[in-house]
C-alpha cells in the first residue's frame, strides 16, 4: 500500500484505529508484561537500524509491529512494577491530547496563531501558581522537563542580580541536588568551582547553618552570592530541604531561592506535602515536572516565577522577522519566558487530565504513593538483616541488606540484579556517602498496594537467598 504525504480519510482512520487499538491493549496488559526486559535488546535494536527508502516500503501494520517490536525491550516505564530513577506512568488522556496537538499542528509560543490553546496552557501555568500561592504577576511556562525548567531558573536568577560580568556570582546547592542543577549552572555560564555544596544534615537536607556560614565566607572573599537551590524532593532519597529556614536565609541575604520540586513538587497537593514543604511559597522561582507527579508521558515539565516580569526579562528577545504578531497582553508570549520558539503544544496534554480526572484524582493518587511508601520503609524496616535508615518524607526507599559477612556494595549490587530478575519489579540504586543503596521509587499511578507488597516479597526472599 502506497501512503501519500496526506494519506487519504480512509487510511488515516484505519491508522488511527490500529493505533488506538495496539495502545488500549498495551495498556490493558501492561502490568503482565516484564518490569524490565533486556533479553536480546541490543541484537533487536540493531535489527532495525537501516537508513530510509527512497519510496516508502512499510504498511502500517508493519509500523504497529516495528512499535511492539522497540516496546517489547528495555524498561517499562508505563506499568506498575517500573519504581526505577524517577517514573511517571504515561495517561492516556494525555496521549490523547498530545496526538490531537500534534494533528492540528497549532502553533504556541506566541499568543496571536492560537490564543485558545495557548490560554489553555496558560491556565495550566496560573494553576501551578495558585498552587503555590504566588501572586497575580507571577509567570511561568512549561518545558520539556526539569532540567529546562532549572536552567531557565538559573538564568532568570542571574539576569535579575547579577552584573552582567557575573563571574563572581556564586550560587548554592545541597550535596545532594540533581545533576541537571549544577549543569544549568554550567550551561549559564558559570565555572563549576562557583557551584558550592553546602553540607546537608543527617536526614539529607540542606542544613541552612552550613549555607549561612558558605555565604559568609563568599561575601569576605569577594564573591557575589546570589542564588539558593534547594531541593523538594532529593532524587536520591526524596529529602526535602528546609524550606522555611532557606527562604529566610535568602531573604536576609538578598539571594534568589529557586526551589528544585521536579520530583516532589504535586506531593503539594496532599496534606502531608503542603505540611512538608512549608516556605515553599517564598521561594523566587519553583521546578514542577508534570510528567513525574501528575503521571504524564515525558516530555513536560514546569517553572513558574514569583516576579514574572524576572523571567521575562531573561528571555524576551525582538526579532523583525515576527513583527507582524501582537505584543502580549491579555494573553502571554511564552517564548518571551523560555529559550524555545518553536515547540509543541504542552498545555493540552496536562489540561485535559486535570479536566477529565479532576485535580481530587492527583490529591488521591499522590496520597497513596506516600502510603506505599511507607508500607515498603516499614516492612523492610522490620525484616532482619536490612538497613533502611531513611524514613520516606516522600515515595523513595532507599535500602541495603547488611549481609553478615564479606563486601556489602557487591552483595547489594548482586541483590538488585536478583530483585530486578524477578521481571515483576525494576529498581535503580544509587550511591551514598560512596555507599551502594538499592533505591526503589515509587511514583507510577499504576504501582497500587498489591504491587508494592509483591515488591516486599521478592526483595526479602532475593536477600534470604543470597544470604544463604
Ligand atoms: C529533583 C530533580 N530535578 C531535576 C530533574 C530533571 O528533570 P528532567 O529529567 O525532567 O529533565 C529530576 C529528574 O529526575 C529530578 O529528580
Amino acid at each position: 500500500m502506497s501512503y501519500p504525504l496526506d494519506p487519504s480519510p480512509d487510511q488515516m482512520r484505519k491508522m488511527g484505529d490500529q493505533a488506538v487499538a495496539y495502545l488500549v491493549e498495551f495498556l490493558r496488559s501492561v502490568g503482565e508484561v516484564p518490569a524490565n526486559n533486556m533479553e536480546g535488546a541490543v541484537e533487536v535494536a540493531l535489527s532495525v537500524r537501516g537508513s530510509p527508502p527512497d519510496v516508502g516500503d512499510m504498511d502500517f501494520d508493519a509500523a504497529i509491529d516495528l512499535v511492539a517490536l522497540a516496546a517489547s525491550r528495555g524498561s517499562n516505564n508505563a506499568g506498575p512494577g517500573f519504581l526505577a530513577f524517577v517514573p511517571g506512568g504515561g495517561l492516556f488522556t494525555a496521549a490523547i491530547a498530545d496526538f490531537l496537538a500534534r494533528g492540528l499542528d497549532r502553533f504556541i509560543n506566541l499568543w496571536e496563531p492560537s490564543p485558545v490553546f495557548v490560554q489553555i496552557e496558560y491556565n495550566v501555568v496560573r494553576w501551578i501558581c495558585d498552587l503555590f500561592g504566588y501572586p497575580p504577576e507571577s509567570r511561568g511556562v512549561l518545558t520539556s522537563g526539569g532540567s529546562m525548567a532549572n536552567f531557565s531558573a538559573i538564568v532568570a536568577a542571574r539576569k535579575a542580580l547579577l552584573p552582567e560580568d557575573f563571574l563572581s556570582g556564586t550560587l548554592y546547592v545541597s550535596e545532594q541536588v540533581h545533576a541537571s542543577v549544577t549543569k544549568a549552572a554550567l550551561l549559564a555560564g558559570f565555572p563549576r568551582r562557583n557551584v558550592r555544596g553546602v553540607a546537608c544534615d543527617p536526614k539529607l537536607r540542606m542544613d541552612a547553618g552550613a549555607l549561612r556560614d558558605a555565604i559568609r565566607t563568599d561575601r569576605e572573599g569577594g564573591m557575589l552570592p546570589f542564588c539558593v537551590v534547594a531541593s523538594v524532593g532529593t532524587t536520591n532519597t526524596g529529602a526535602v530541604d528546609p524550606m522555611a529556614d532557606l527562604a529566610a536565609v535568602c531573604e536576609e541575604e538578598g539571594l534568589w531561592l529557586h526551589a528544585d520540586a521536579a520530583y516532589g513538587g504535586f506531593f503539594y497537593l496532599t496534606d502531608r506535602g503542603r505540611a512538608l514543604f512549608r516556605g515553599i511559597e517564598r521561594a523566587d522561582s519553583i521546578t514542577v515536572d508534570p510528567h513525574k507527579g501528575m503521571f504524564l508521558p515525558y516530555g513536560t515539565g514546569a517553572l513558574v516565577v514569583r516576579d514574572g516580569p524576572r523571567l521575562r526579562d531573561a528571555h524576551a528577545m525582538r526579532a523583525d522577522y515576527l513583527q507582524d504578531l501582537s505584543p502580549e497582553g491579555e494573553l502571554p508570549n511564552f517564548s518571551e519566558y523560555s529559550a524555545e520558539l518553536s515547540r509543541d503544544i504542552r498545555g493540552l496534554g496536562v489540561w485535559l487530565p486535570l479536566k477529565l480526572h479532576g485535580v481530587g484524582a492527583f490529591r488521591e493518587a499522590l496520597d497513596e504513593k506516600l502510603d506505599l511508601a511507607r508500607t515498603m520503609y516499614e516492612a523492610l524496616r522490620d525484616t532482619p538483616g536490612f538497613d533502611v535508615p531513611w524514613e520516606p518524607e516522600l515515595s523513595i526507599v532507599p535500602f541495603r541488606y547488611l549481609a553478615a559477612t564479606g563486601d556489602a556494595d557487591g552483595f547489594n549490587r548482586r541483590l538488585l540484579e536478583r530483585i530486578n530478575a524477578s521481571k515483576r519489579v525494576f529498581m535503580s540504586s544509587t550511591l551514598l556517602d560512596g555507599e551502594f543503596w538499592i533505591r526503589p521509587c515509587i511514583l507510577n499511578h499504576r504501582t497500587h498496594r498489591d504491587r508494592i507488597d509483591e515488591a516486599i516479597d521478592i526483595i526479602r526472599k532475593a536477600a534470604a537467598d543470597l544470604d544463604a
